[in-house]
């Protein structure tokens, strides 16, 4: 792992967005992976920007999302699909039908995670994948738990997550108690990832991701032996390091 500590949350989103742009000049029909949360918006708002500015295509980018609320339509304001394209799609020229989120309210929710998998193996695997964490350590809905789970399945949500997750919603009743989420496999197959964290409530979380053992008690562990992981924590985040 190569850990980076920045000043605060927008000197993570341009560097974040630089390894994008490197990744996307390099290899202009790459493979994205993207996350939700609030921590990659100054990384996907420097992405818009490089785009505007003539210094990024994404034409021929493909992307996936880690995953989704079961339950949401993508027409819903709290659905990952919604705010994929609030933040990032609407900005940027990715061709909408090379944009891949899982789809929380498909008829048959395991069929839809088998396909998904399909999918990104069809499209030749994710080259850079980007990931925010929970604060109990979870990285896209992979909640701490007996396993790693291997490949994209369904979640129950912890209430650690569900409590983190209602300001987004009207109440903590109103937020979904299921999800389909990429596994750690799934994300562990990324050819490269970057992990961004801001805020000291995620200190204990990156301190048990980079210096704690591997253990699917902490799902951010895995990534000590990914071969190709940056974290970029800001201060605040970073201080338990
Ligand atoms: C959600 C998402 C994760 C995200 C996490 C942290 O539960 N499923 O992918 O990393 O929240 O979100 P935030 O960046 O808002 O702290």
């Amino acid at each position: 792992m190569n850990v980076r500590i920045y000043k605060d949350a927008q000197a993570i989103g341009t560097a974040a967005a630089a390894l994008f742009a490197a990744q996307v000049i390099d290899k202009p029909n790459c493979v994205l992976g993207l996350a939700t949360g609030s921590t990659p918006i100054p990384t996907y708002k420097k992405m818009a920007e490089m785009y505007r500015e003539g210094a990024v295509d994404f034409s021929g980018v493909t992307t996936f999302n880690l995953d989704e609320y079961v339950g949401l339509d993508h027409d819903h304001d709290q659905s990952y699909y919604y705010f994929m394209m609030e933040n990032l799609f609407k900005h940027i020229n990715v061709p909408h039908d090379r944009i891949h989120v899982l789809s929380g309210t498909a008829a048959d929710v395991e069929a839809e995670c088998g396909h998904y998998e399909d999918k990104i193996k069809a499209a030749g695997g994710i080259d850079l994948q980007i990931l925010g964490i929970g604060r109990n350590g979870h990285i896209a809905f992979n909640e701490p738990a007996a396993d790693f789970a291997p490949a994209t399945h369904i979640v129950e949500l912890t209430e650690s997550t569900i409590e983190a997750n209602k300001r987004f919603f009207a109440s903590a009743d109103d937020v979904p108690r299921r999800a389909l989420t990429m596994g750690i496999g799934s994300i562990m197959k990324a050819r490269s990832i970057v992990i961004i964290a801001t805020g000291s409530d995620k200190a204990e979380a990156v301190r048990d991701m980079v210096k704690g053992p591997i253990s699917p008690s902490c799902p951010a562990s895995i990534l000590q032996a990914h071969p190709d992981t940056v974290v970029m924590v800001d201060e605040a985040a970073g201080a338990l390091l």
